[in-house]
């Protein structure tokens, strides 16, 4: 086993003729049928390099997650190149040893302040933020049940956290209810979002706190999609008034909204003072980079000053989902189901081509095996962009969903 790994890297990285030579190995075999498999369902993924940000060079960035154009906002680079300036590149150290800085405590205070939250704490991603949240809430004795449409980084925590755990209906309080009555007499996690990204539907919180509650379940709730668009930029569970109410914990990604990197979570400071003790992800894992911390410090105080931002995401949404004949998502994602991944991945290649960019949704990153065109109704984008835009994708959209293209 050791030769075939070592002869799969030397041929991966061009070693010398020898490797070359060498029959294929177990290795090579098995990531080449993976491969075929891929090409065969026609799920292949990329990662193309971006050269340059495309808006501003005839290109429409309706493909990413910076939904109210924080990313490139001059008050959030001037705190990133300060940061920068004054704590170096990186944090240089695990938060519990020397790299908790000035500026981490500045973003939770500001995270705090956003969601109205009693204490917050900062991970480097929102994936590790999900990681530590199930891992260090859960262990002997407890049990974890998840939306059926949660994210991969709730699913990841929840194999992670080494408990027994299942799903539930998407959005379904009912089958929730029914999920924690087979589960009396365990402690369980209940982990879901409060806007999904790919159908864009907004949870039903409020029911699904009250059905915690009544069998002393602890509710988690991911706001990556709601952060900055719900509730006024401050969330969902704030518009619906569920701040501050018992066995709630938030946790965020400040990757999207707030334009920068990292993640947090949001909760009591029992909760905060648990996981800064006991998760891994935070505990074992270098602090988040300071020019991030400081860019999304600035952004949540621009999101909490001006509810304007949110308010343009959700008309730029409407005019999207109106174009496009589809129901308005919750969310600052619109998603247009196509019949095929190779239709969505089509469209969005004619799309390109004609200066719109838009993701592209397939299995096995759709929850329910269909795949979309996703459309990001940025707050940065005039009426007039979107507009132009929208109208592109809906045109692509048809042609392709009839089997015109070509
Ligand atoms: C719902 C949800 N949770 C968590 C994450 C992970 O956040 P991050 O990209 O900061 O790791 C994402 C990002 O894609 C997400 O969509």
């Amino acid at each position: 086993m050791r030769s075939t790994v070592g002869q799969l890297a030397s041929a991966s990285m061009g070693a010398g003729p020898r490797s070359r030579t060498q029959p294929a190995g177990v290795w090579d075999a098995w990531l080449r049928e993976r491969a075929d498999l891929r090409a065969e369902r026609g799920t292949v993924r990329h990662d193309p390099v971006l050269r340059g940000r495309p808006s501003g060079q005839g290109v429409l960035d309706l493909a990413s997650n910076d939904y109210l154009g924080l990313s490139r906002h001059p008050a959030v680079l001037d705190a990133a190149h300060e940061a920068l300036d004054r704590w170096g590149a990186g944090a240089t150290a695990s938060r519990l040893v020397t790299g908790t800085l000035p500026v981490h405590r500045t973003l939770e205070e500001r995270l705090v302040r956003l969601t109205g939250q009693a204490a917050a704490l900062a991970f480097s991603t929102g994936y590790a933020a999900n990681l530590g949240t199930l891992t260090a809430l859960t262990g002997r004795g407890a049990q974890i049940l998840l939306d059926a449409h949660a994210h991969a980084s709730l699913h990841d925590a929840a194999r992670m956290s080494r408990v027994p755990y299942a799903t539930f209906d998407h959005n379904d309080p009912g089958a929730l209810d029914s999920a924690l009555r087979q589960r009396s007499g365990s402690r369980v996690v209940v982990a879901v979002e409060s806007v999904y990204s790919v159908l864009g539907d907004a949870a039903p919180l409020r029911d699904l706190l009250d059905v915690c509650h009544r069998h002393q379940a602890l509710l988690v709730v991911d706001e990556a999609h709601g952060l900055g668009v719900a509730g006024h930029g401050r969330g969902l569970v704030h518009e619906l008034g569920l701040v501050g109410a018992r066995d709630l914990v938030v946790t965020l990604t400040l990757s999207k909204s707030l334009g920068a990197q990292g993640g947090a979570v949001l909760g009591p400071p029992a909760v905060r003072d648990h996981l800064v003790n006991t998760a891994r992800s935070f505990i074992f894992d270098t602090g988040l980079a300071p020019a991030a911390a400081a860019a999304a410090a600035a952004a949540s105080l621009l999101v909490a000053d001006d509810p304007s931002l949110a308010a343009r995401v959700r008309s730029n949404a409407r005019t999207v989902a109106t174009v496009c004949g589809i129901e308005q998502a919750a969310g600052a994602v619109q998603s247009l189901p196509m019949p095929s991944p190779s239709a969505a991945v089509t469209a969005a290649a004619a799309l390109c081509e004609r200066g719109v960019l838009v993701g592209c949704f397939r299995p096995p990153s759709v929850p329910d095996g269909v795949s979309r065109l996703r459309v990001t109704a940025r707050a940065d984008l005039a009426p007039e962009e979107v507009l132009g835009a929208a109208t592109l994708v809906a045109s692509e959209a048809t042609k392709h969903r009839d089997g015109r293209a070509g």
